[in-house]
């Protein structure tokens, strides 16, 4: 078995779009610059905007971090959406999720530029990248891509399962796999909550995809020998090892199901920095654009 080290492969691409940033600056351009908005203070959308932010700054982007407090209306969250978008000093903006159960993703979304949404999540992006248009796309399969590229994992005419239909990750991740493009040419099988013979589909997988949100759902039982294993779960248990008293587990049970498969992304350190890379890499494209 083999790592998929995403921490590895994202500090290369990470130094790539440095060097970029740095030519930009000497041809006499301006910074990239990301605005993110962060909506109330749940622990883990804290944790994973600030990661957005520092990365920024570790590539010599610009950054803005707007913070609201959860109890924020949704016209005051879609004027603050507007003010960026006015702004061409920005060149990407993204709204962490999930937001408030007051607050309509859909609307966000849709109110934020196509030029601008480098979380790729707006349906005329989405609507692209279903074509094979340039598009941004949206940042963890796009790092996933980016990953089994730069493995060199063979893709084409491969059977690619996924687990889960969100419109983050799970949905994306299935068209992507099934383009008519360099990682792409699988024959892509989505699962959900109402799949009825899972098991026996999984089983089949040369690659799962696994993107459910459920602790160690995956277990060895569910993975052809041999099989790639992507998981991108995250989910905080209690530990008594670490100085925070937390760490992260995946989707994926990873003891066992490592044993079996020939490679596999860990938790951490998988999937989670190559979301932000590829973040960093819309934005990157949204200025050069802008
Ligand atoms: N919440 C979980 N993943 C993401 C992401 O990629 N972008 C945004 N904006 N929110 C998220």
């Amino acid at each position: 078995m083999q790592l998929l080290d995403g921490k590895l492969t994202s500090n290369t691409l990470k130094d790539e779009i440095a060097l970029e940033v740095t030519e930009l600056l000497a041809n006499g351009g301006k910074k990239p610059h990301l605005a993110a908005i962060l909506v109330g203070g749940n622990g883990a959308s804290e944790t994973y905007v600030n990661a957005k932010v520092k990365a920024c700054k570790k590539v010599g982007f610009d950054s803005t971090l707007i913070r609201l407090d959860s109890s924020v209306s949704e016209s005051i969250l879609l004027d603050e959406v507007r003010k960026i978008n006015e702004n061409p000093l920005i060149d990407g903006l993204i709204v962490q999720l999930p937001l408030p159960k007051h607050i309509s993703e859909t609307k966000v979304t849709e109110t934020i530029l196509p030029e601008k949404d480098v979380d790729g999540f707006h349906p005329v992006n989405l609507g692209r990248m279903m074509l094979n248009l340039p598009s941004f796309l949206p940042a963890t399969p796009a790092g996933i891509l980016e990953l089994l590229d730069r493995y060199n994992i063979e893709t084409s005419g491969k059977h690619c399962v996924v687990i889960g239909r969100s419109h983050i990750v799970g949905s994306p991740m299935s068209i992507l796999m099934a383009r008519n493009t360099k990682v792409g040419n699988c024959t892509v099988t989505l699962t959900h909550s109402r799949t009825t013979n899972l098991e026996e589909i999984t089983r089949s997988a040369d690659i799962l995809i696994v993107a459910l949100g459920k602790l160690e759902f995956v277990k060895a039982c569910m993975v052809k020998q041999g099989a790639v294993v992507v998981d991108v779960g995250i989910t905080r248990v209690k530990s008594a090892t670490t100085k925070s008293g937390w760490k992260l587990k995946g989707d994926v049970a990873f003891d066992e199901v490592s044993k079996k498969c020939s490679y596999i992304t860990p938790v951490p350190g998988g999937v989670g920095p190559m979301t932000i890379a590829s973040l960093l890499k819309n934005t990157l494209q949204a200025s050069k654009q802008n």
